[in-house]
């Protein structure tokens, strides 16, 4: 079954979006990959992320590289690093990202106003990564609204949508299966200028954390045909 599925890397990986993440793919049959500024960090992650979800008869597999090589052996790259560090990480895989999908999971926070929204200067993050990659690498925003704590149990049920947007549909599509098989329910919501309200709309959910109480409140799509819902 894993030599039928993309190879994923998830950069920034050993955090706790990305290793919740790369979990729920590799129990999901994906071959993943951890990428970290240290591949023994990487390494250590790879293992306790395999201890989290044990071996199924769907299991993919998950192992731990640097950042470089972890983009340079996937098909589909992933970043889960901080705002303030998004370009500064790819600035030295983009060649290995070249034809290449990266899925950016980053949400533009600037501490210590995390629940302010404070969209970078382009408008959001993603567009700062398109930019800075070129169009030989197709960004696709996705997973900026679902909390790391939902993601860490391997049997949790997940209560918010992904919103995907990039400008190619095909783009899209690869996200929200992704997303789907990471059990999640995802959507097409426009190109990647759309990014900027889910990027906006975690500093808003984070308030909302705050205000209310609430360990990870996340967004939920209404008022969809009983059709489609099937
Ligand atoms: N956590 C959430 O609930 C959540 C929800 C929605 C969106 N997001 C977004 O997802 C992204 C990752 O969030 P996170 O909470 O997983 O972040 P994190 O745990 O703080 O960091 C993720 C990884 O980024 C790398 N990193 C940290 N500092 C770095 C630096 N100075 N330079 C280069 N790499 C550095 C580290 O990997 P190595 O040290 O191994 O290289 C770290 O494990 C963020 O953009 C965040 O806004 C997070």
């Amino acid at each position: 079954m894993t030599d039928t599925r993309p190879v994923i890397a998830v950069i920034g990986g050993t955090g706790s979006q990305g290793s919740g993440l790369a979990m729920r793919w590799a129990k999901a049959g994906y071959p993943v990959v951890i990428g970290s500024r240290d591949s023994n960090r990487a390494q250590q992650s790879a293992i306790e992320i395999a201890a989290t979800a044990p071996r199924n008869d769907n299991w993919g597999s998950v192992r731990g590289t640097d950042n470089l090589s972890a983009a340079a052996e996937c098909e589909i790259a992933v970043l889960a690093v901080p705002h303030a560090n998004q370009l500064n990480t790819l600035k030295p895989i983009a060649n290995a990202l070249k034809g290449k999908i990266l899925i950016d999971v980053t949400a533009p926070l600037k501490p210590p106003k995390v629940s302010t929204v404070q969209l970078p200067e382009a408008g959001s993050a993603v567009i700062e990564s398109q930019k800075m990659l070129g169009e030989n690498v197709t960004v696709v925003a996705a997973f900026q609204n679902i909390a790391a704590q939902h993601l860490a149990d391997p049997d949790h049920e997940i209560d918010c949508d992904v919103l995907v947007c990039a400008n190619k549909k095909s783009a899209r599509e690869v996200a929200i299966t992704l997303a789907n098989d990471a059990g999640m329910t995802a959507w097409h919501a426009g190109p990647l200028a759309n990014a900027a309200a889910a990027e906006a709309m975690t500093s808003v959910l984070i308030f909302i954390n705050r205000a209310h109480k609430i360990p990870g409140s996340g967004i939920r799509i209404t008022g969809i045909p009983e059709v489609l819902e099937d």
